[in-house]
């Protein structure tokens, strides 16, 4: 007799059949420029953690005193009884820091998607007036989840093209009542920057709102302000969704921009209203990080010192780096099947970094990815090019 769960016996086997299934690695150490994996001490490229952040003293330090002041938990949501003075003061230093009015806090930069847009495009189900989204092609999952539950209309454009963003804002913007424009600043799968400046100045002339997801581009471009920063446009782009995650090394997301844009998210944005705040020792933690990037740029310095190292000896080795501008470097192999070895190999020989296929990116462009960061060594970085041109020589991707 067939049974309700059928369904997820079926395609848990078809994953299985497929090799779609994910296996998890286990960390058995703090995220660092070496970690322990699976029992393995290996070099790391996987983690997010641009400035090497994630296991700094100081951020600890700080998370430990704020446990001891504020507690483990605010055990609210921010609009009954969670916002504590802490938030607030994160919110405070954060604007100051990227030179706009105001900021929000939330939960994650997942969350920060799923608070802004939908506070900011929608469909009125009185009326049937529906708005309009302008979304990259290659946008994050966050930002395509945040615009269906907008229940906006989402219209995509050619990846980092004006061009395609301005014909489809043409045809599009006429019928409905307001549109917004959404990208990535930074994308993740090939480390290639959107050309944010030119995207701005369409949706602009058109009288699109501006959104961009900052998530890896926080802490790494612009001097560590970002994207906005990046391109000289803060104050007047309207939000900019980031991360506390990646190069902040904590947990949380941010919504940052004209005060009246983030009042009125604050007020809107189901997240802030419904799910509890974020914990005093992330909110301390996440305040000495952007401290410490506001006192000094040596960590971001550094960050670009390690990427520019490794990339030019990659690509003196022969590898295919594709189109990245940022700590992200995609070496692209191709196959999937080829890649998945490639990182295997690199994994028995010390070195942690991903093998990423289809769906993730596009077929026939599978590639092993590595996060520079400014927990490396030169040192560090010789020990990981050798092992990569060793395991390139064993699988023939250079020769
Ligand atoms: C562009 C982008 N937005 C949002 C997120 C999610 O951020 P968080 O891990 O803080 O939820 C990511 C993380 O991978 C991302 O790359």
């Amino acid at each position: 007799m067939s049974d309700k769960l059928d369904f997820i016996r079926d395609e848990l086997e078809e994953m299985h059949r497929s090799k779609s299934y994910i296996n998890m690695r286990t960390m058995e150490s703090p995220a660092d420029g070496w970690m322990v994996v699976d029992g393995r001490r290996v070099l790391n490229f996987c983690t997010n953690n641009y400035l090497g952040l994630a296991n700094h003293p100081r951020l600890k330090k700080k998370a430990q005193e704020a446990i001891d002041k504020w507690g483990v938990g605010p055990a609210a949501v921010r609009t009954i009884a969670g916002t504590q003075a802490l938030h607030l003061e994160f919110e405070r230093r954060m604007a100051e820091f990227k030179g706009v009015d105001s900021s929000l806090l939330v939960q994650s930069g997942f969350c920060a998607n799923q608070a802004a847009i939908p506070a900011l495009v929608g469909r009125n189900r009185a009326t049937g007036e529906q708005d309009v989204m302008f979304s990259d092609r290659m946008n994050h999952a966050s930002i395509i989840d945040g615009a269906r539950l907008s229940g906006a209309k989402i219209v995509v454009f050619e990846h980092c093209d004006p061009v395609s963003l301005e014909k489809v804002i043409e045809e599009n913007l006429p019928k409905y009542r307001r549109g917004l424009m959404v990208t990535d600043g930074v994308f993740s799968m090939d480390g290639d920057i959107a050309p944010l400046d030119k995207l701005y100045a369409v949706a602009e002339k058109h009288g699109v709102i501006t959104m961009v997801d900052d998530a890896h581009g926080e802490g790494v471009l612009g001097r560590g302000k970002g994207i906005v920063a990046h391109f000289g446009l803060h104050g007047r782009f309207d939000i900019e969704v980031g991360t506390l995650s990646k190069a902040f090394g904590v947990m949380g997301g941010v919504i940052a921009g004209k005060q009246e844009v983030v009042d009125y998210i604050r007020q809107k944005a189901r997240p802030n209203l419904f799910s509890s705040a974020i914990t005093p020792g992330d909110t301390a933690a996440c305040l000495a990080a952007v401290e410490m990037l506001d006192e000094s740029e040596a960590l971001v310095d550094k960050l670009w010192a390690n990427t520019g190292y490794f990339r030019s000896r990659m690509e003196e080795l022969g590898f295919d780096t594709g189109r990245t501008e940022t700590p992200i470097v995609p070496i692209i192999i191709g196959d999937v099947a080829k890649a998945k070895e490639f990182s295997t190999r690199l994994f028995e020989q010390g070195v942690f970094a991903m093998a990423l296929g289809f769906p993730t990116v596009p077929r026939g462009t599978a590639r092993v990815r590595v996060m520079n960061t400014a927990a490396h060594t030169e040192e560090d970085l010789d020990k990981g090019l050798e092992i990569f041109a060793r395991v390139g020589r064993e699988l023939d991707v250079i020769s």
